[in-house]
Protein backbone atom coordinates (compact mmCIF):
# COMPACT_ATOMS: atom_id res chain seq x y z
CA UNK A 1 0.00 0.00 0.00
CA UNK A 2 1.27 3.76 -0.80
CA UNK A 3 2.12 6.06 1.88
CA UNK A 4 -0.99 8.33 0.58
CA UNK A 5 -3.47 5.13 0.67
CA UNK A 6 -2.10 4.36 4.07
CA UNK A 7 -2.62 7.81 5.38
CA UNK A 8 -6.20 7.95 3.66
CA UNK A 9 -7.02 4.48 5.56
CA UNK A 10 -5.63 5.73 8.56
CA UNK A 11 -7.82 8.78 8.87
CA UNK A 12 -11.20 7.60 7.60
CA UNK A 13 -11.20 4.37 9.21
CA UNK A 14 -14.70 3.66 9.91
CA UNK A 15 -14.48 1.28 12.38
CA UNK A 16 -11.90 2.81 14.68
CA UNK A 17 -14.91 6.01 14.38
CA UNK A 18 -17.32 3.22 15.51
CA UNK A 19 -15.54 1.91 18.31
CA UNK A 20 -14.31 5.84 19.20
CA UNK A 21 -17.36 7.28 18.95
CA UNK A 22 -19.08 4.42 21.14
CA UNK A 23 -16.21 4.85 23.71
CA UNK A 24 -16.51 8.19 23.55
CA UNK A 25 -20.20 8.58 24.82
CA UNK A 26 -19.61 6.16 27.52
CA UNK A 27 -17.37 8.53 28.53
CA UNK A 28 -19.18 11.93 28.26
CA UNK A 29 -22.77 9.98 29.63
CA UNK A 30 -20.73 9.11 32.67
CA UNK A 31 -18.88 12.71 33.09
CA UNK A 32 -22.46 14.18 33.17
CA UNK A 33 -23.52 12.02 35.14
CA UNK A 34 -21.29 12.83 37.44
CA UNK A 35 -21.31 16.65 37.14
CA UNK A 36 -25.21 16.38 37.25
CA UNK A 37 -24.81 14.57 40.65
CA UNK A 38 -21.92 17.62 41.76
CA UNK A 39 -19.65 14.40 42.44
CA UNK A 40 -16.32 16.51 41.50
CA UNK A 41 -15.60 19.95 41.58
CA UNK A 42 -17.24 22.72 39.02
CA UNK A 43 -13.90 24.03 38.40
CA UNK A 44 -10.30 22.56 38.41
CA UNK A 45 -9.01 26.08 38.69
CA UNK A 46 -5.42 26.93 37.55
CA UNK A 47 -4.09 30.26 36.57
CA UNK A 48 -3.94 30.47 32.87
CA UNK A 49 -0.26 31.29 32.79
CA UNK A 50 0.21 27.76 34.59
CA UNK A 51 -2.16 25.82 32.55
CA UNK A 52 -0.79 27.10 29.42
CA UNK A 53 2.91 25.16 30.20
CA UNK A 54 0.56 21.80 29.09
CA UNK A 55 -0.32 22.82 25.65
CA UNK A 56 3.75 24.42 24.80
CA UNK A 57 4.55 21.28 22.78
CA UNK A 58 6.00 21.43 19.10
CA UNK A 59 3.95 21.27 15.95
CA UNK A 60 3.41 16.95 15.67
CA UNK A 61 5.62 16.38 12.34
CA UNK A 62 4.08 12.38 12.42
CA UNK A 63 1.11 11.50 14.22
CA UNK A 64 2.01 11.06 18.15
CA UNK A 65 -1.64 9.55 19.45
CA UNK A 66 -3.82 7.13 18.63
CA UNK A 67 -7.82 6.88 18.63
CA UNK A 68 -7.38 5.20 22.33
CA UNK A 69 -4.43 8.20 23.37
CA UNK A 70 -7.03 10.67 22.26
CA UNK A 71 -9.90 9.11 24.18
CA UNK A 72 -7.13 9.39 27.26
CA UNK A 73 -6.50 12.60 26.35
CA UNK A 74 -9.97 14.05 26.70
CA UNK A 75 -10.52 12.13 29.53
CA UNK A 76 -7.88 12.54 32.14
CA UNK A 77 -6.68 15.80 30.30
CA UNK A 78 -9.08 18.12 28.40
CA UNK A 79 -12.63 17.53 29.86
CA UNK A 80 -11.26 17.48 33.63
CA UNK A 81 -10.43 21.09 33.17
CA UNK A 82 -13.54 22.76 31.29
CA UNK A 83 -16.22 24.36 33.40
CA UNK A 84 -18.46 21.52 33.93
CA UNK A 85 -21.66 23.59 33.17
CA UNK A 86 -24.15 20.97 34.41
CA UNK A 87 -22.70 20.65 37.84
CA UNK A 88 -25.47 21.87 40.61
CA UNK A 89 -23.23 24.54 41.43
CA UNK A 90 -22.98 26.88 38.45
CA UNK A 91 -24.49 30.08 38.72
CA UNK A 92 -22.05 31.53 36.24
CA UNK A 93 -22.78 32.96 33.08
CA UNK A 94 -26.05 33.09 30.56
CA UNK A 95 -24.49 29.25 29.38
CA UNK A 96 -26.53 26.71 28.65
CA UNK A 97 -26.56 23.04 30.14
CA UNK A 98 -27.07 21.57 26.91
CA UNK A 99 -29.42 19.43 25.82
CA UNK A 100 -27.29 16.02 25.67
CA UNK A 101 -29.56 14.43 22.92
CA UNK A 102 -29.06 17.72 20.96
CA UNK A 103 -25.33 17.84 21.13
CA UNK A 104 -25.37 14.67 19.22
CA UNK A 105 -27.40 16.81 16.53
CA UNK A 106 -24.21 18.92 16.18
CA UNK A 107 -22.50 15.82 15.59
CA UNK A 108 -24.43 14.90 12.70
CA UNK A 109 -23.90 18.82 11.74
CA UNK A 110 -19.92 18.43 12.10
CA UNK A 111 -19.84 15.73 10.54
CA UNK A 112 -21.77 15.85 7.49
CA UNK A 113 -20.74 19.22 6.87
CA UNK A 114 -23.52 20.97 5.11
CA UNK A 115 -21.51 24.48 4.11
CA UNK A 116 -25.37 25.61 3.86
CA UNK A 117 -24.20 29.29 2.05
CA UNK A 118 -26.89 28.07 -0.83
CA UNK A 119 -29.33 25.42 -0.87
CA UNK A 120 -27.66 22.95 -2.37
CA UNK A 121 -24.97 23.12 -0.09
CA UNK A 122 -27.11 21.83 2.23
CA UNK A 123 -30.95 21.20 0.93
CA UNK A 124 -32.40 19.76 4.94
CA UNK A 125 -30.13 22.52 6.37
CA UNK A 126 -31.77 24.94 5.14
CA UNK A 127 -35.29 23.64 5.37
CA UNK A 128 -34.62 22.72 8.57
CA UNK A 129 -33.50 26.28 9.36
CA UNK A 130 -36.43 27.73 7.89
CA UNK A 131 -38.65 25.78 9.91
CA UNK A 132 -37.19 26.27 12.86
CA UNK A 133 -37.17 30.22 11.95
CA UNK A 134 -40.93 29.93 11.07
CA UNK A 135 -41.45 28.50 14.77
CA UNK A 136 -39.68 31.26 16.29
CA UNK A 137 -41.48 33.38 14.46
CA UNK A 138 -44.74 31.96 15.40
CA UNK A 139 -43.92 32.48 19.19
CA UNK A 140 -43.55 36.16 18.58
CA UNK A 141 -46.98 36.43 17.31
CA UNK A 142 -45.09 38.01 13.43
CA UNK A 143 -47.23 35.70 10.61
CA UNK A 144 -45.13 37.42 7.91
CA UNK A 145 -41.75 37.42 9.78
CA UNK A 146 -38.92 35.79 8.29
CA UNK A 147 -35.01 35.71 9.67
CA UNK A 148 -32.04 33.40 10.37
CA UNK A 149 -29.87 32.02 12.38
CA UNK A 150 -26.36 32.95 13.47
CA UNK A 151 -23.43 32.13 15.23
CA UNK A 152 -23.93 34.12 18.68
CA UNK A 153 -25.96 36.52 20.20
CA UNK A 154 -23.44 39.33 19.10
CA UNK A 155 -23.67 38.46 15.19
CA UNK A 156 -27.23 38.60 15.44
CA UNK A 157 -27.31 41.89 17.16
CA UNK A 158 -24.71 43.23 14.61
CA UNK A 159 -27.17 41.60 11.14
CA UNK A 160 -30.53 43.56 13.15
CA UNK A 161 -28.30 46.55 13.00
CA UNK A 162 -26.83 46.91 9.75
CA UNK A 163 -30.44 45.98 8.22
CA UNK A 164 -31.86 48.66 10.74
CA UNK A 165 -29.29 51.18 8.98
CA UNK A 166 -29.94 50.27 5.81
CA UNK A 167 -33.38 51.26 6.58
CA UNK A 168 -32.67 54.54 7.75
CA UNK A 169 -30.06 55.63 5.09
CA UNK A 170 -28.57 53.28 2.00
CA UNK A 171 -25.11 53.62 2.92
CA UNK A 172 -24.37 49.70 1.73
CA UNK A 173 -22.78 50.39 -0.87
CA UNK A 174 -21.31 54.56 -0.93
CA UNK A 175 -20.57 54.01 2.80
CA UNK A 176 -21.16 56.88 5.43
CA UNK A 177 -19.53 60.18 4.00
CA UNK A 178 -22.46 61.96 2.50
CA UNK A 179 -24.88 60.32 5.62
CA UNK A 180 -26.64 62.47 8.32
CA UNK A 181 -24.49 61.01 11.80
CA UNK A 182 -26.29 58.34 12.91
CA UNK A 183 -27.25 57.20 16.43
CA UNK A 184 -28.53 54.02 18.18
CA UNK A 185 -30.48 54.70 21.97
CA UNK A 186 -29.91 51.49 24.05
CA UNK A 187 -30.35 51.28 27.59
CA UNK A 188 -27.34 51.60 29.98
CA UNK A 189 -27.38 48.17 30.26
CA UNK A 190 -27.40 47.20 26.66
CA UNK A 191 -25.10 44.01 25.72
CA UNK A 192 -21.39 45.31 25.05
CA UNK A 193 -22.33 44.05 21.15
CA UNK A 194 -24.48 46.52 20.33
CA UNK A 195 -21.89 49.24 20.55
CA UNK A 196 -19.01 47.17 19.40
CA UNK A 197 -21.75 46.63 16.05
CA UNK A 198 -21.69 50.35 16.06
CA UNK A 199 -18.01 50.40 15.91
CA UNK A 200 -17.48 47.84 13.29
CA UNK A 201 -19.97 49.45 11.00
CA UNK A 202 -17.75 52.44 11.36
CA UNK A 203 -20.92 54.56 13.35
CA UNK A 204 -18.31 54.79 16.19
CA UNK A 205 -19.05 53.40 19.71
CA UNK A 206 -20.09 57.48 20.61
CA UNK A 207 -23.14 56.51 18.11
CA UNK A 208 -25.00 54.49 20.61
CA UNK A 209 -26.41 57.01 23.34
CA UNK A 210 -26.84 54.81 27.05
CA UNK A 211 -30.31 55.37 28.13
CA UNK A 212 -30.96 55.76 32.29
CA UNK A 213 -32.59 52.84 33.49
CA UNK A 214 -34.61 52.98 36.55
CA UNK A 215 -34.11 51.08 39.47
CA UNK A 216 -35.05 47.93 38.66
CA UNK A 217 -32.34 48.25 35.68
CA UNK A 218 -35.20 48.95 33.11
CA UNK A 219 -34.78 51.76 30.22
CA UNK A 220 -36.85 54.82 31.42
CA UNK A 221 -39.44 55.51 28.59
CA UNK A 222 -39.18 59.45 29.16
CA UNK A 223 -35.39 59.31 29.09
CA UNK A 224 -35.46 57.61 25.66
CA UNK A 225 -37.79 60.17 24.43
CA UNK A 226 -35.86 63.02 25.52
CA UNK A 227 -33.00 61.63 24.02
CA UNK A 228 -34.63 61.15 20.53
CA UNK A 229 -35.59 64.72 20.48
CA UNK A 230 -32.27 65.41 21.05
CA UNK A 231 -30.75 63.44 18.29
CA UNK A 232 -33.59 64.95 15.78
CA UNK A 233 -32.85 68.48 17.47
CA UNK A 234 -29.28 68.26 16.69
CA UNK A 235 -30.36 66.39 12.86
CA UNK A 236 -29.40 63.50 13.49
CA UNK A 237 -30.71 60.10 12.34
CA UNK A 238 -31.82 57.84 15.35
CA UNK A 239 -31.37 54.64 13.10
CA UNK A 240 -32.81 52.44 15.96
CA UNK A 241 -33.39 51.86 19.23
CA UNK A 242 -32.37 48.73 21.10
CA UNK A 243 -34.64 47.27 23.99
CA UNK A 244 -33.01 44.27 26.12
CA UNK A 245 -35.38 41.84 26.97
CA UNK A 246 -32.76 40.00 29.63
CA UNK A 247 -30.12 42.53 29.99
CA UNK A 248 -26.60 41.06 30.83
CA UNK A 249 -25.93 42.35 34.14
CA UNK A 250 -29.58 42.19 35.95
CA UNK A 251 -31.69 39.87 33.65
CA UNK A 252 -34.60 42.80 33.46
CA UNK A 253 -36.40 43.45 30.76
CA UNK A 254 -37.50 46.62 29.53
CA UNK A 255 -40.61 47.73 29.27
CA UNK A 256 -41.32 46.48 25.84
CA UNK A 257 -45.12 47.56 25.16
CA UNK A 258 -43.87 51.40 26.04
CA UNK A 259 -41.06 51.77 23.88
CA UNK A 260 -42.74 49.74 20.81
CA UNK A 261 -45.51 52.27 20.98
CA UNK A 262 -43.05 55.41 21.23
CA UNK A 263 -40.67 53.83 18.17
CA UNK A 264 -44.00 52.92 15.97
CA UNK A 265 -45.20 56.48 16.03
CA UNK A 266 -42.23 57.89 15.73
CA UNK A 267 -40.88 55.55 12.79
CA UNK A 268 -37.80 54.30 14.63
CA UNK A 269 -36.89 50.75 14.05
CA UNK A 270 -37.05 48.95 17.23
CA UNK A 271 -34.88 46.34 17.76
CA UNK A 272 -35.48 44.07 20.64
CA UNK A 273 -32.41 42.39 21.86
CA UNK A 274 -33.78 39.33 23.47
CA UNK A 275 -30.91 37.01 23.29
CA UNK A 276 -31.24 35.89 27.22
CA UNK A 277 -35.09 36.43 27.80
CA UNK A 278 -37.19 35.60 24.38
CA UNK A 279 -37.33 32.33 25.05
CA UNK A 280 -39.81 33.37 27.91
CA UNK A 281 -42.17 33.60 24.72
CA UNK A 282 -43.02 29.79 25.44
CA UNK A 283 -43.69 30.41 29.11
CA UNK A 284 -47.61 30.21 29.13
CA UNK A 285 -46.51 30.95 32.59
CA UNK A 286 -44.10 34.42 31.34
CA UNK A 287 -44.71 35.30 27.79
CA UNK A 288 -46.62 38.36 29.74
CA UNK A 289 -43.51 39.69 30.44
CA UNK A 290 -42.26 40.15 26.92
CA UNK A 291 -45.68 41.97 26.52
CA UNK A 292 -44.69 44.52 23.42
CA UNK A 293 -42.27 42.45 21.86
CA UNK A 294 -44.17 41.96 18.78
CA UNK A 295 -44.00 46.05 18.17
CA UNK A 296 -39.74 44.98 17.47
CA UNK A 297 -38.77 45.37 13.75
CA UNK A 298 -35.98 42.96 14.41
CA UNK A 299 -35.53 40.58 17.67
CA UNK A 300 -32.76 38.18 18.62
CA UNK A 301 -33.27 35.11 20.78
CA UNK A 302 -30.51 32.90 21.60
CA UNK A 303 -30.70 28.88 21.53
CA UNK A 304 -27.61 28.18 23.67
CA UNK A 305 -29.06 30.28 26.58
CA UNK A 306 -32.35 29.69 27.60
CA UNK A 307 -33.51 27.23 24.80
CA UNK A 308 -30.46 25.28 26.60
CA UNK A 309 -29.57 24.38 22.97
CA UNK A 310 -25.35 23.52 22.87
CA UNK A 311 -22.89 26.65 21.75
CA UNK A 312 -24.00 28.36 18.74
CA UNK A 313 -27.26 29.18 17.71
CA UNK A 314 -28.85 32.14 17.75
CA UNK A 315 -31.77 33.75 15.60
CA UNK A 316 -31.76 37.23 14.36
CA UNK A 317 -35.75 37.58 13.10
CA UNK A 318 -37.21 40.32 11.15
CA UNK A 319 -41.40 41.24 11.19
CA UNK A 320 -41.54 42.19 7.85
CA UNK A 321 -40.12 39.05 5.57
CA UNK A 322 -38.48 41.54 3.39
CA UNK A 323 -36.35 43.54 5.95
CA UNK A 324 -34.71 40.29 6.58
CA UNK A 325 -32.86 40.93 3.28
CA UNK A 326 -31.62 44.24 4.28
CA UNK A 327 -28.05 44.09 6.42
CA UNK A 328 -26.30 42.22 3.31
CA UNK A 329 -26.45 43.04 -0.82
CA UNK A 330 -23.79 40.70 -2.25
CA UNK A 331 -22.61 39.73 -6.32
CA UNK A 332 -21.22 36.51 -5.94
CA UNK A 333 -22.06 34.38 -9.39
CA UNK A 334 -20.28 31.39 -7.97
CA UNK A 335 -23.15 31.12 -5.69
CA UNK A 336 -26.28 33.13 -6.91
CA UNK A 337 -27.58 32.59 -10.11
CA UNK A 338 -30.26 35.45 -9.94
CA UNK A 339 -32.93 32.76 -10.03
CA UNK A 340 -36.45 34.38 -9.36
CA UNK A 341 -37.05 35.56 -5.94
CA UNK A 342 -39.13 32.77 -4.57
CA UNK A 343 -36.31 30.18 -5.40
CA UNK A 344 -33.58 32.72 -4.19
CA UNK A 345 -35.04 32.84 -1.02
CA UNK A 346 -33.27 29.39 -0.26
CA UNK A 347 -30.09 30.15 -0.32
CA UNK A 348 -29.31 31.62 3.09
CA UNK A 349 -25.99 33.37 2.46
CA UNK A 350 -28.18 36.16 1.54
CA UNK A 351 -28.99 37.21 5.56
CA UNK A 352 -26.33 36.14 7.06
CA UNK A 353 -22.49 37.93 7.63
CA UNK A 354 -21.30 34.20 6.96
CA UNK A 355 -21.11 32.09 4.01
CA UNK A 356 -20.47 28.72 4.98
CA UNK A 357 -22.31 28.29 7.85
CA UNK A 358 -22.78 25.55 10.50
CA UNK A 359 -25.75 23.44 10.22
CA UNK A 360 -27.32 25.41 13.60
CA UNK A 361 -31.07 24.67 12.79
CA UNK A 362 -31.20 20.94 13.11
CA UNK A 363 -30.48 20.85 17.31
CA UNK A 364 -33.33 22.88 17.87
CA UNK A 365 -36.01 21.47 15.61
CA UNK A 366 -34.60 18.18 17.72
CA UNK A 367 -34.96 19.51 20.95
CA UNK A 368 -38.69 21.27 19.88
CA UNK A 369 -39.77 18.14 18.15
CA UNK A 370 -38.67 15.98 21.15
CA UNK A 371 -40.21 17.62 23.85
CA UNK A 372 -42.44 20.55 22.45
CA UNK A 373 -42.81 24.13 23.56
CA UNK A 374 -44.40 22.93 26.91
CA UNK A 375 -41.22 20.94 27.59
CA UNK A 376 -38.87 23.39 26.86
CA UNK A 377 -41.26 26.16 28.92
CA UNK A 378 -40.55 24.02 32.07
CA UNK A 379 -36.85 24.69 31.82
CA UNK A 380 -38.10 28.31 31.88
CA UNK A 381 -40.17 28.42 34.20
CA UNK A 382 -38.08 26.11 36.66
CA UNK A 383 -34.97 28.91 36.04
CA UNK A 384 -36.94 32.02 36.87
CA UNK A 385 -39.00 30.44 39.68
CA UNK A 386 -35.16 29.48 41.37
CA UNK A 387 -34.17 32.49 40.89
CA UNK A 388 -37.03 34.07 42.84
CA UNK A 389 -36.23 31.64 45.69
CA UNK A 390 -32.44 32.59 45.81
CA UNK A 391 -33.82 36.34 45.72
CA UNK A 392 -35.73 35.49 49.04
CA UNK A 393 -33.31 34.07 51.03
CA UNK A 394 -30.85 36.57 50.24
CA UNK A 395 -33.52 38.78 51.26
CA UNK A 396 -33.87 37.07 54.40
CA UNK A 397 -30.16 37.06 55.22
CA UNK A 398 -29.54 40.13 57.03
CA UNK A 399 -25.75 40.29 56.14
CA UNK A 400 -26.22 40.05 52.35
CA UNK A 401 -27.87 42.79 50.36
CA UNK A 402 -30.16 42.29 46.88
CA UNK A 403 -29.78 44.74 44.41
CA UNK A 404 -33.20 43.80 42.91
CA UNK A 405 -35.41 41.38 42.33
CA UNK A 406 -35.38 39.39 39.10
CA UNK A 407 -37.44 40.08 36.28
CA UNK A 408 -35.90 36.89 34.61
CA UNK A 409 -32.91 34.58 36.62
CA UNK A 410 -30.24 36.50 37.04
CA UNK A 411 -29.64 37.94 40.54
CA UNK A 412 -26.99 40.53 42.20
CA UNK A 413 -26.50 40.66 45.28
CA UNK A 414 -23.32 41.67 47.71
CA UNK A 415 -21.96 40.77 51.75
CA UNK A 416 -22.73 44.16 53.47
CA UNK A 417 -20.00 44.92 56.11
CA UNK A 418 -20.87 48.70 57.21
CA UNK A 419 -17.62 48.74 58.49
CA UNK A 420 -15.78 49.44 55.29
CA UNK A 421 -15.39 51.97 52.70
CA UNK A 422 -17.08 51.70 49.35
CA UNK A 423 -13.41 50.79 47.74
CA UNK A 424 -13.10 48.03 49.99
CA UNK A 425 -16.59 47.04 50.29
CA UNK A 426 -16.16 46.29 46.30
CA UNK A 427 -12.41 44.92 46.89
CA UNK A 428 -14.60 42.06 49.31
CA UNK A 429 -16.59 41.05 46.79
CA UNK A 430 -14.00 40.63 44.41
CA UNK A 431 -11.88 38.44 46.86
CA UNK A 432 -15.21 36.70 47.92
CA UNK A 433 -15.89 35.61 44.48
CA UNK A 434 -11.91 34.65 43.10
CA UNK A 435 -11.30 32.50 46.98
CA UNK A 436 -14.79 30.41 46.24
CA UNK A 437 -14.05 29.91 42.23
CA UNK A 438 -10.67 29.33 42.89
CA UNK A 439 -11.24 26.63 45.19
CA UNK A 440 -13.93 24.65 42.61
CA UNK A 441 -16.73 24.73 44.92
CA UNK A 442 -19.03 27.26 42.57
CA UNK A 443 -19.09 28.98 39.69
CA UNK A 444 -20.77 32.54 39.82
CA UNK A 445 -19.34 35.85 38.73
CA UNK A 446 -19.47 39.80 39.16
CA UNK A 447 -20.79 43.22 37.79
CA UNK A 448 -19.99 46.78 38.18
CA UNK A 449 -23.11 48.78 38.63
CA UNK A 450 -22.67 52.85 39.33
CA UNK A 451 -19.28 51.92 40.81
CA UNK A 452 -20.46 48.90 43.18
CA UNK A 453 -19.21 45.28 42.79
CA UNK A 454 -22.12 43.09 43.01
CA UNK A 455 -22.06 39.21 43.06
CA UNK A 456 -23.79 38.40 40.35
CA UNK A 457 -25.40 34.37 39.63
CA UNK A 458 -27.79 33.33 36.54
CA UNK A 459 -30.27 30.37 37.92
CA UNK A 460 -30.40 27.97 34.56
CA UNK A 461 -29.15 24.88 36.15
CA UNK A 462 -31.98 22.61 36.01
CA UNK A 463 -29.85 20.30 38.58
CA UNK A 464 -29.24 23.47 41.03
CA UNK A 465 -31.36 22.74 43.94
CA UNK A 466 -32.40 24.70 47.27
CA UNK A 467 -29.67 23.03 49.39
CA UNK A 468 -27.21 24.35 46.72
CA UNK A 469 -28.57 27.69 47.19
CA UNK A 470 -28.29 27.48 51.14
CA UNK A 471 -24.59 25.93 50.38
CA UNK A 472 -23.01 29.05 48.28
CA UNK A 473 -24.86 31.72 50.37
CA UNK A 474 -23.58 29.95 53.57
CA UNK A 475 -20.24 30.09 51.68
CA UNK A 476 -20.23 33.38 50.94
CA UNK A 477 -20.86 34.55 54.12
CA UNK A 478 -18.16 32.13 55.26
CA UNK A 479 -15.51 33.23 53.19
CA UNK A 480 -16.27 37.28 53.29
CA UNK A 481 -15.81 36.64 57.32
CA UNK A 482 -12.50 34.55 57.43
CA UNK A 483 -11.38 37.42 54.03
CA UNK A 484 -12.32 39.92 56.62
CA UNK A 485 -9.91 38.45 59.93
CA UNK A 486 -7.35 37.80 57.60
CA UNK A 487 -6.97 41.45 56.32
CA UNK A 488 -7.31 42.55 60.08
CA UNK A 489 -4.99 39.99 61.62
CA UNK A 490 -1.93 41.23 58.98
C1 LIG B 1 -28.41 40.52 26.18
C2 LIG B 1 -27.30 39.86 25.41
N1 LIG B 1 -27.17 40.13 24.11
C3 LIG B 1 -26.21 39.56 23.35
C4 LIG B 1 -25.31 38.69 23.91
C5 LIG B 1 -24.23 38.09 23.05
O1 LIG B 1 -24.58 36.79 22.76
P1 LIG B 1 -23.50 35.69 22.30
O2 LIG B 1 -22.64 35.44 23.48
O3 LIG B 1 -24.35 34.56 21.90
O4 LIG B 1 -22.73 36.28 21.15
C6 LIG B 1 -25.40 38.38 25.26
C7 LIG B 1 -24.44 37.44 25.88
O5 LIG B 1 -24.39 37.20 27.05
C8 LIG B 1 -26.43 38.96 26.04
O6 LIG B 1 -26.56 38.72 27.35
Amino acid sequence: MSQQAEWLRQMFDMEDFRHTGHALIDLLANQLTNDIKGQSNILNWQEPQIADQLWQQPLPEVSNLDSKGLLQWLQHTVIPRNLAVHHPHNFGHQIATPLPLTALCDLVAALTNQAMAIYETGPSATLIERQVIRWLNTAVGWNAGDGVLTSGGAQANLTALLAARQHAADVWQQGLQNARPMRILASKFSHYSVSRAAGIMGLGTDAVIAIEVDANGRMLPDALQAAHEQCIATNQIVMAVVATAGCTPTGSLDPLQAIGEYCQSHSVWLHVDGAHGASALLSNQHKALLKGIELADSLVWDGHKLLYMPATVSAVLFRDKDASYSAFAQDASYLFQGNDAEAESFNISYRTLECTKRMMGLKLWAAFSLYGRQGLAQLIDHAFAQAKKMASKILANPQLELLMLPDTNIICFRYQDLTLSPEHGNRLQSRIRQHIVASGSFHFTQVEINGVIWLRCTLMNPFTSEVDMDELIAMVRHTATSLSETSTSQ
